[in-house]
């Protein structure tokens, strides 16, 4: 199969606004089953199931009391990755050339092939060009997502690959990305692209209490050029 990777086009939206969301809220299960293996969640769970038990008197209460409360942790896993996508596909994907295209040190890439006899969108990444302060500039690595039935293919690496060489292009002093602790194949992904893993933190744009929840942790990488 002959894969075009090629600057975003307007016909590309619909595709762009399928296989983002969908690559994105895949990892709301693997987030939830992390989160309810934490210690502290399970310790949680039992005093919620037992202290349900002991005032109430029934099995019934306890089961009750504790599948609302590991409902109430998926609950904000989904939040934790839903309001992301969300608020990507209110902002910056509903105007890619506004936000992409309108400056030449950004750029927002599409994966193209044939198949069944028609084009089909499979992938996507871009890059946001930051200032270092002194002149000089890096590039941040975006939106990298790959249809699910197309991985493992080499096609993350060739979309990773098209950022890195339009930064090298524009002698930017590093690439930076952000991804999230449940994100194992992204992490492998770029780990394999020579990236290095600088931080390890828990900041974000959504409220604290949903982050402690979820217990998604988000891990900063940089590759320096
Ligand atoms: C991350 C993602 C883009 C990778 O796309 P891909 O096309 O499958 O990646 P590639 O086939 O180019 O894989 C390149 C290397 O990454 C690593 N890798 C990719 N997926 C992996 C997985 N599921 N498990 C372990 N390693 C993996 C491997 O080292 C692989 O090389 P190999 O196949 O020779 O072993 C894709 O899994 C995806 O879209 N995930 C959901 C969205 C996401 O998390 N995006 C990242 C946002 S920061």
């Amino acid at each position: 199969m002959h894969i075009l990777v090629r600057r975003y086009e307007p016909s590309d939206q619909e595709a762009i606004e399928i296989i983002y969301p969908d690559a994105i809220k895949e990892h709301i299960n693997p987030a939830f089953l992390h989160a309810m293996t934490q210690p502290l969640h399970i310790t949680i769970s039992l005093f919620i199931c037992i202290g349900a038990y002991l005032l109430g008197g029934s099995v019934i209460l306890a089961l009750i009391s504790g599948g609302a409360w590991v409902g109430l942790v998926y609950c904000c896993c989904y939040e934790y990755y839903a309001s992301y996508v969300q608020k990507r596909l209110r902002t910056e994907l509903k105007d890619i050339p506004g936000h992409y295209l309108s400056n030449p040190d950004n750029c927002f890439w599409v994966a193209e092939a044939e198949m069944d006899g028609r084009r089909q969108i499979l992938g996507m990444v871009a890059v946001k060009a930051k200032d270092d302060g002194d002149g000089k500039k890096h590039g941040e690595l975006l939106r990298m997502s790959v249809l699910s039935t197309c991985r493992r293919a080499g096609l993350g690496q060739q979309l990773a690959k098209t950022a890195e060489d339009f930064c090298k292009e524009r002698s930017f002093t590093k690439i930076i990305l952000s991804t999230s602790s449940t994100q194992r194949a992204a992490v492998a992904l770029y780990n394999k692209m020579g990236f290095k893993l600088v931080l390890v933190h828990t900041q974000s744009e959504r409220p604290k209490w949903l982050v402690w929840m979820s217990k998604v942790k988000i891990l900063y990488m940089e590759k320096i050029m």
